[in-house]
C-alpha cells in the first residue's frame, strides 16, 4: 500500500497531466479556430456593399489579427471587432458568430448595417460588449441573447428593432450597461430586468412600450441612470423605486404615468436630475423632495400636480433649473424658496399660485429664464430682480402683480410705483412680459439702453405718461405690446 506522501504526489501529477490535456486541447482548437475564423470574416466581407470591400482592403490573406478593425488575444484568435464609424453596409447573416468563439468585442456603432440580428449571436459565450448603436438593423432581437452571461454592455439605439424586449435578457447577469432607445420596441417592460444586480445604465428611451413600469426596477440598488421617458408608459410610478439608491438621473417624462408621485422619492439622495414632465401625475408634490440634497434640475411640468410647493424644498440649494409650470398646484410659493439663490431657470406658469414671489430669487443673479405668468400672484416684483443681469427672459402675464415695485426695485423715487430704471442692467433680456397686472407709473426712458430686447408687453396695467424716444433705440424690436388708451405720445 503507498504511503500518503506517495499518494499526494500521485495526485498532483495526476491534476498537471489534467492541466496539460485542458491547454493543450484549448491551443488545438484555437489553433484550427483561426483558419474557421479566417474563412468567417472573409465570407462576410465578401457579402458586403462594394464600399466596404474597399473599406476593408486589408482582409486579405490568412493573419487576421493585422486586418482593419481587428485585434486578437494572446493566442492570435480574434478577441475584438471593432469597424465603428467605417460605412460598412451589408446584413449579419453571412456572419457565422459560432466561428469566432474567441470574441470579446463586437463593435459595430455607426454603419450602414441593416436586417435581422442572427440568433447565433448567442453562440458568443464569451461576449462582454456589443454596440450596434447607429445602424439600420429591424425586427426582433433573438431570445438566445440572454444566454450572454458574460455581457456587461449591450448597446442598441438608434436602429429599427421592433416586437418586444425578450425576458430572456434577465438572464444576463454580468450586464451594466442596457440602451435599447430610439427603437420601435413594443409591449411592456420585463418585469426579469429587475433580476439585472449589476445593471448601472438602464435606457429604454424614445420606444413604443406600454404598461406599466415593473416593481422589480426597484431591487436595481447600483442603478445610476433610469431613462424611461418618450413611451407609453401608463399606472404609478412604483413605490418600490425607492430602492434604487444609485440613481442619479430618473427620466420619466413624455408617457402617460398617473397617481402620485411616491414619498420614497426621497430614498434616492444621489439624485442629480429628475423629469417627470408630460404625464398625468396627480396629487402633491411629497415633501421627502426635500431630501434630494444634490438635485441640480427638477422639472414636473405639463402633469396634474395639486397642493402647494412644500417648504422643504428650500433644502434643495443646488437647484439650478426647477419647473412646474402647467400643472394644478395652488397656495403661497414658500418663503424657503428664497434659499434656491442657483436657480438659472424657474418655471411656475400656468398654476394657481397665489401671493408673493420669493424675493430673493435672483440674488445669486443667476437667474436667466422666469416665468410665473397665469397664476393669481400679488405683490411685487421680486426685489432680487434689480440686480439680477443674467435675467434673458420674462413672463409675468396674467396675474395681480403690483404694490410698491419702486422700493422692491431699489429706484428712489417712492411716489409712484414705476417700471424700474434699473432693469437697464440686464442688457441681455430678449423679453419681458408683465401684460395683464396692475403696474402703475411711466415707462422709463432706459429701457431703451435694453439692447438685446425683442419682446416688451406691457399692455393691461396701469401704464400712463408718453412713450419715451429712447425706445426707437431698440433696433431688434419685433412685438411691443402697451395700451393706447392710456399713453400719450406716438410710437417712436
Ligand atoms: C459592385 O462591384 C461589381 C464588380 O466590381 C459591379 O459589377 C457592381 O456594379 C458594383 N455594384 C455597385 C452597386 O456599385
Ligand atoms: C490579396 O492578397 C493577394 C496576395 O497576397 C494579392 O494578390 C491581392 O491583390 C490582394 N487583394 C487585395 C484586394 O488587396
Ligand atoms: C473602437 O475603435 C475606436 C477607434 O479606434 C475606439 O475609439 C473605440 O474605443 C474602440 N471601441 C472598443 C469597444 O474597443
Ligand atoms: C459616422 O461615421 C461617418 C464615417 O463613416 C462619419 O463621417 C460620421 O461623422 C459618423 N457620425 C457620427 C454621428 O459619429
Ligand atoms: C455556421 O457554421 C456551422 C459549422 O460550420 C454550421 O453548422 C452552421 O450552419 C453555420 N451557421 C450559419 C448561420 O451559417
Ligand atoms: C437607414 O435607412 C434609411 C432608408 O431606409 C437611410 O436613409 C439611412 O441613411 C440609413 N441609415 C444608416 C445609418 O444606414
Ligand atoms: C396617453 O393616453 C391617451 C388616452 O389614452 C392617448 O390619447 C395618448 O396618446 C397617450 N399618450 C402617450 C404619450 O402615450
Ligand atoms: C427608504 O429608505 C428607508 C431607510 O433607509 C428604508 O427603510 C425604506 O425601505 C426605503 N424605501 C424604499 C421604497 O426602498
Ligand atoms: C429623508 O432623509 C432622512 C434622513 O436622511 C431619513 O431619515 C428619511 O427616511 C428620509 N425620508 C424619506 C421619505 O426618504
Ligand atoms: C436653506 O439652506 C440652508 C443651507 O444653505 C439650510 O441649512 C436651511 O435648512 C435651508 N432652509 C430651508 C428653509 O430649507
Ligand atoms: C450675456 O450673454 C453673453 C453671451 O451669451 C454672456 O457671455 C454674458 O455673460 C451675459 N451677460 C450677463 C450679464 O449675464
Ligand atoms: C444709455 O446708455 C448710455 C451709454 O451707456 C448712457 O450715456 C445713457 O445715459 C443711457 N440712457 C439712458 C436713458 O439711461
Amino acid at each position: 500500500m503507498a504511503s500518503e506522501k506517495e499518494q499526494l504526489s500521485m495526485l498532483s501529477l495526476a491534476c498537471v497531466l489534467i492541466m496539460l490535456v485542458q491547454e493543450m486541447s484549448y491551443l488545438a482548437s484555437t489553433r484550427s479556430s483561426s483558419k474557421m475564423e479566417v474563412e468567417a470574416l472573409l465570407k462576410w466581407k465578401s457579402k458586403l456593399d462594394n464600399k466596404s470591400h474597399s473599406t476593408l482592403s486589408s482582409w486579405n490573406g490568412s493573419s487576421p489579427c493585422s486586418w482593419r478593425g481587428i485585434i486578437c488575444d494572446s493566442f492570435r484568435s480574434v478577441a475584438r471587432l471593432n469597424l465603428s464609424h467605417s460605412a460598412i453596409g451589408g446584413t449579419l447573416q453571412h456572419l457565422n458568430f459560432s466561428h469566432l468563439p474567441n470574441l470579446v468585442v463586437l463593435e459595430l456603432t455607426n454603419n450602414s448595417l441593416f436586417g435581422n440580428i442572427p440568433p447565433g449571436i448567442g453562440d458568443l459565450s464569451k461576449l462582454t460588449y456589443i454596440n450596434c448603436r447607429q445602424n439600420n438593423f429591424s425586427g426582433r432581437i433573438p431570445t438566445q441573447l440572454g444566454s450572454l452571461r458574460s455581457l456587461q454592455t449591450l448597446v442598441f439605439n438608434e436602429n429599427k428593432f421592433n416586437g418586444p424586449i425578450p425576458s430572456s435578457i434577465g438572464n444576463m447577469s454580468s450586464l451594466r450597461n442596457l440602451d435599447l432607445s430610439s427603437n420601435q420596441f413594443v409591449g411592456s417592460i420585463p418585469k426579469e430586468i429587475g433580476m439585472l444586480g449589476s445593471l448601472n445604465i438602464l435606457v429604454l428611451s424614445t420606444n413604443d412600450l406600454t404598461g406599466s413600469i415593473p416593481t422589480t426596477l426597484g431591487n436595481l440598488s447600483t442603478l445610476q441612470d433610469l431613462l424611461l421617458y418618450g413611451n407609453h408608459l401608463s399606472g404609478p410610478i412604483p413605490l418600490e423605486i425607492g430602492g434604487m439608491r444609485s440613481l442619479t438621473r430618473l427620466q420619466l417624462l413624455g408617457n402617460n404615468l398617473t397617481g402620485h408621485i411616491p414619498s420614497s422619492i426621497g430614498n434616492l439622495t444621489n439624485l442629480l436630475d429628475l423629469r417627470f414632465f408630460e404625464n398625468m401625475l396627480s396629487g402633491p408634490l411629497p415633501s421627502s423632495i426635500g431630501n434630494l440634497t444634490n438635485l441640480s434640475n427638477l422639472d414636473l411640468s405639463r402633469n396634474m400636480l395639486s397642493s402647494p410647493i412644500p417648504f422643504s424644498i428650500g433644502k434643495l440649494i443646488n437647484l439650478k433649473s426647477l419647473s412646474v409650470f402647467r400643472n394644478e398646484m395652488s397656495g403661497v410659493l414658500p418663503t424657503e424658496m428664497n434659499n434656491l439663490t442657483s436657480l438659472t431657470i424657474l418655471q411656475l406658469g400656468a398654476n394657481n399660485f397665489v401671493g408673493q414671489l420669493p424675493p430673493e430669487i435672483c440674488g445669486n443673479q443667476a437667474l436667466v429664464n422666469f416665468s410665473a405668468a397665469n397664476n393669481h400672484l400679488t405683490g411685487p416684483i421680486p426685489r432680487s430682480m434689480k440686480n439680477c443681469s443674467s435675467l434673458y427672459r420674462v413672463r409675468l402675464q396674467n396675474n395681480l402683480i403690483k404694490g410698491d415695485i419702486t422700493n422692491a426695485l431699489g429706484v428712489n423715487n417712492e411716489l409712484y410705483g414705476e417700471l424700474p430704471p434699473t432693469l437697464v442692467q440686464c442688457r441681455n433680456l430678449t423679453s419681458f412680459k408683465i401684460s395683464n397686472n396692475k403696474i402703475f407709473g411711466v415707462i422709463p426712458p432706459q429701457l431703451g439702453n435694453m439692447t438685446q430686447l425683442q419682446r416688451l408687453d406691457l399692455s393691461s396695467n396701469d401704464i400712463i405718461g408718453e412713450i419715451p424716444k429712447d425706445l426707437g433705440k431698440l433696433k431688434l424690436l419685433l412685438e411691443l405690446l402697451l395700451d393706447c388708451k392710456l399713453l400719450a405720445g406716438h410710437i417712436p
